[in-house]
C-alpha cells in the first residue's frame, strides 16, 4: 500500500478526535482497549501473535558496538524519546550504551540532564576540529552504563562547514571509531532532516530504526527516507540494514491508531517491531525531570514497553 492509500484509510476513520480519552463510542463499536500489553502468543497491537522476547543473557565482555541510527526526517515522531529510553533499557540489561546527540537542538543531552550551554567541547568539535579525544567529550549519566556524546546549537554550523571536507559523509564514522570497543550499542539521535548530518549518521551505522508516529500522514515521507537509506547502502555503507519500524504514540483505544499500525504492517511486514510505544504524558514528564522513564517511573507501562523493545531488538540480533 502506498502512502496515499494509507492516508485514504486513515481519513475515513470517524473517531480520530478521541486520541486522548477513551470514548463510549470506541467501546460501543467493540474496539477493544489497547493490546500493547499482550502476552506471549496473544494477538498484539500490530495484529500479529506476540512472540516471546526472553530476558537477554548477561554479557561476559563488552564491544565492539553495533551502531544504530534513529531516523525519520519528520519532526516529533519520538526519535529522541526512543534513543533515551531504549538506551536506558539496554543499559539496565547490562549493556554498555553510548547515545550520540546528533541534533543541534540538543534535546537528548538536555533530556538526560546535561547542561549543554556550559560545555566547551561537544560532538560539533569532534566533527570539525582535529586533536580532540572523543573520550574527553563523552558524559556519563545517572544511569549506570549509559553515556552521552552531547550536542548543542553549535552543531547547526557543522552541516555547512563539512560540505567542503574530503569524505564528508564519513566524519562521524571516524569520530566513533576509537570508542567502538568500549560499548555494546551506540544509538544516534538524528535531527528531523535528511541533510549531511543524517547522512553521516547512516554512514556510521550498522542499522537504522525508524520511529513512526501513529497519526495522520505517518507514512508521508517514509518512501523518501527508505530511498535515501537505499542510496547510502549502495554508495557509502553496504552493511547498513533497516533494523525496524517502531510505532510510537499509539493509542489502542482508537480505531485510528490501530488502523495506522495495520497499514504500516501491511506495508513493511516483519520489519515492524511487535512492540509499540503508547502515548502517555509520562514521556514529556520524564524529559522535564531529565531522566529516562525507566528510572523516572520504573513500573510505568511506558518503561515496560521500552524494556520490551530492548529485548525484541536483542532477540532480532539488532544488539548484542
Ligand atoms: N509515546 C509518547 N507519548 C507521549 N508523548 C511522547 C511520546 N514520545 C514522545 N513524546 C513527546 O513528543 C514530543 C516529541 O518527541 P521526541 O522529541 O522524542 O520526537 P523527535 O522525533 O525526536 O522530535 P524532533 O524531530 O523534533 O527531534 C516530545 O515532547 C516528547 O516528550
Ligand atoms: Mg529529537
Amino acid at each position: 500500500m502506498d502512502s496515499s492509500n494509507i492516508e485514504a484509510v486513515v481519513t475515513t476513520v470517524s473517531d480520530f478526535n478521541a486520541a486522548d480519552e477513551p470514548t463510549e463510542s470506541t467501546s460501543r463499536h467493540g474496539h477493544l482497549p489497547g493490546t500493547e500489553d499482550a502476552g506471549e502468543g496473544q494477538l498484539g497491537p500490530t495484529g500479529r501473535p506476540m512472540p516471546s522476547f526472553p530476558e537477554p543473557a548477561p554479557l561476559t565482555g563488552h564491544g565492539p558496538a553495533r551502531v544504530i541510527a534513529m531516523c525519520n526526517q519528520k519532526g516529533g515522531v519520538g526519535k529522541t524519546t526512543t534513543t533515551i529510553n531504549l538506551g536506558a533499557a539496554l543499559a539496565e540489561y547490562g549493556r554498555k550504551v553510548l547515545l550520540v546527540d546528533f541534533d543541534p537542538q540538543g534535546a537528548l543531552s538536555v533530556g538526560l540532564g546535561i547542561p549543554t550551554h556550559q560545555l566547551d567541547v561537544t560532538v560539533y568539535n569532534l566533527l570539525t576540529e582535529r586533536g580532540h579525544d572523543v573520550r574527553d567529550v563523552v558524559q556519563h549519566t545517572k544511569v549506570e552504563g549509559l553515556d552521552v556524546l552531547p550536542a548543542n546549537i553549535d552543531l547547526s554550523a557543522a552541516e555547512v562547514q563539512l560540505v567542503g571536507e574530503v569524505a564528508r559523509e564519513q566524519i562521524l564514522s571516524r569520530v566513533l571509531r576509537p570508542i567502538l570497543d568500549d560499548y555494546d550499542v551506540i544509538l544516534i539521535d538524528c535531527q528531523p532532516s535528511l541533510g549531511l548530518l543524517t547522512v553521516n549518521a547512516l554512514t556510521a551505522a550498522h542499522g537504522v530504526l525508524i520511529p513512526l508516529e501513529c497519526e495522520f500522514f505517518a507514512m508521508r515521507g517514509v518512501a523518501l527516507l527508505v530511498e535515501t537509506i537505499e542510496k547510502i547502502i549502495d554508495r557509502l555503507n553496504p552493511r547498513l540494514e533497516i533494523d525496524g519500524i517502531l510505532a510510537t504514540m499509539y493509542d489502542g483505544r482508537t480505531l485510528h491508531s490501530r488502523e495506522v499500525v495495520a497499514s504500516v504492517v501491511e506495508h513493511f511486514g516483519d520489519r515492524v517491531f511487535h512492540t509499540v510505544i503508547s502515548r502517555t504524558v509520562k514521556f514529556p514528564d520524564a524529559s522535564l525531570a531529565a531522566e529516562p522513564i525507566t528510572t523516572y517511573e520504573s513500573t510505568h507501562k511506558g518503561a515496560g514497553a521500552y524494556r520490551q523493545l530492548a529485548r525484541e531488538l536483542i532477540a532480532r540480533g539488532g544488539a548484542a
